[in-house]
């Protein structure tokens, strides 16, 4: 494996900022501090720039399948790599007629070993209301999982769990400390606006955002609070756009109730004006929930600086524009939901949040990497650099300035949510367990060396 010296950056974590050397040996941290004298078998001098924890993006699908759509598998985290997440926790869906374990076990065996650049976790999901699978939950840590999600949209389909199928999960889990994730939108409600818009001829992509204004999250927020509530357990409510919801988790917080939430780099930067680009572009940004206008994304900007929404994911869902999104031309209802941003996560939050002097860069090191491994139970080997931590270190360039494109995208997708825009500052080395893999958004470790970090239990202490 080998030793590792970073001289002379500022270091920076989720509570501090400092000038230092790092050590690490055999992909651990061993030592910090100034003026390190250390025969290592690679020093990089990082005088001028940030070095900051590898990112944890706590909300990625590979292999996500919509209608006759899969998105892109594990040999894409290349891409996540080259963008300064070492660590992604995933989605592996129950698949019908077997039970989680059989699920992970399967999805880690066919598409995960031999393909994963990054290390990671993994999230189940519900995707039968039965009785032996919610049982189940109580057994996910075990498995090295700490957490499970339930879809409260998707009326029809296999994933979409009514609220006697949350609370009962919800009080399964509690005990068993693990984390219900909830998918918070009213699947009743789109159900009707859907039918609704199709009925008036409405079938191009706005008519994603019309039939999922931003009440039928908020609804869905506030109603599994209360299931929470009831149950009394953590829950985490995942992709949060709206006020409404914002201060529903606030309010529930402000009563001392373990309620967290995230939001995602897209939510924060993109309106429902990306919908409404001319012909079928719109269902490049067809994602649930939808995209909201600029009142909710300045709510979303203050919920995370304060710390009410505690992580910023991806929500990465490499479905293309040539084919998959395609699906849905004559009708929205069928475009493949979920958009590209993995490789971007990292590159955008500095660029919109830091250098827009919306967040600090503790902030940012705590929203893209120490929370999203406190709240999957792998910090504090993942998400900060300290000593014992595994040696997922950055090296950012704050001066950088560029523009996001899919020209220099590894995400297997055929365009960039945020073609165009203009980029402040990027990742310009990243070691993963003190391997060098990733330079000036390039991909140069030695290929599918991801390992899993297993997940310790919900512990109210790290949150
Ligand atoms: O539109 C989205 N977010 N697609 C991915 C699946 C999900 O709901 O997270
Ligand atoms: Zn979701
Ligand atoms: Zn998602």
């Amino acid at each position: 494996m080998g030793s590792l010296l970073v001289k002379n950056g500022t270091v920076v974590t989720s509570s501090d900022e400092f000038i230092a050397d790092i050590y690490a040996e055999d992909g651990k941290i061993v030592e910090i501090g100034a003026n390190l004298q250390k025969d290592a078998d690679m020093v990089v001098d990082a005088t001028g720039k940030y070095v900051m924890p590898g990112g944890v993006d706590q909300h990625t699908h590979f292999n996500f399948k919509f209608g006759d759509a899969v998105v892109m598998g594990w040999e894409t985290t290349t891409g996540a790599v080259a963008g300064g997440t070492t660590t992604v926790i995933d989605f592996a869906n129950q698949e019908i007629g077997k039970s989680m374990k059989e699920s992970v076990d399967s999805y880690v065996e066919n598409k995960i070993e031999g393909k994963a650049c990054c290390d990671y976790n993994l999230h189940t999901v519900v995707f039968e209301s039965k009785d032996e699978i919610i049982q189940e939950i109580a057994k996910l840590p075990e498995y090295g999982i700490s957490t499970c999600k339930l879809f409260m949209a998707y009326k029809g389909h296999p994933q979409h769990c009514d609220d006697d199928t949350v609370l009962k999960a919800l009080m399964t889990a509690a005990p068993a400390g693990v984390t219900i994730m909830t998918h918070c939108e009213n699947a009743e409600m789109i159900d009707v606006l859907q039918k609704q818009c199709l009925a008036k001829g409405q079938t191009e992509p706005f008519g994603h955002a019309v039939s999922r204004p931003p009440i039928v999250e908020t609804e869905a927020t506030e109603r599994a609070i209360s299931l929470a509530k009831l149950a009394d357990a953590p829950l985490y409510v995942v992709h949060v756009t709206t006020e409404g919801a914002i201060e529903a988790i606030r309010r529930a917080q402000l009563e001392g109730y373990p309620i967290y939430g995230e939001t995602c780099s897209h939510y924060l930067t993109l309106t429902t004006d990306n919908l409404a680009k001319p012909g079928f572009e719109g269902a490049k940004y067809v994602c649930s929930p939808a995209l909201r206008g600029q009142e909710d994304l300045d709510a979303l900007w203050v919920a995370v600086n304060q710390g009410v929404l505690n992580a910023i994911s991806s929500d990465h869902c490499g479905f293309n524009y040539g084919v998959h999104k395609q699906q849905g031309k004559d009708d929205f209802t069928m475009i493949p939901n979920g958009a590209p941003g993995m490789q971007d996560r990292m590159q955008v939050i500095w660029t919109y949040g830091v250098a827009a002097g919306k967040i600090s860069r503790q902030k940012y090191v705590e929203l893209c990497c120490t929370n999203p491994a406190k709240n999957n139970g792998i910090y504090p080997q993942k998400g900060t650099l300290s000593i014992g931590s595994d040696a997922d270190i950055l090296i950012f360039d704050p001066d950088y300035e560029g523009t996001f494109s899919v020209e220099n995208s590894l995400q297997g997708v055929d365009y960039n949510a945020y073609e165009g825009m203009a980029q402040k500052g990027r990742v310009e080395k990243v070691f993963l367990r003190g391997e060098f893999v990733a330079d000036c958004g390039k991909y140069v470790g030695s290929g599918a060396c991801g390992k899993f970090v297993p997940a310790k239990p919900f512990a109210r202490a790290y949150q």
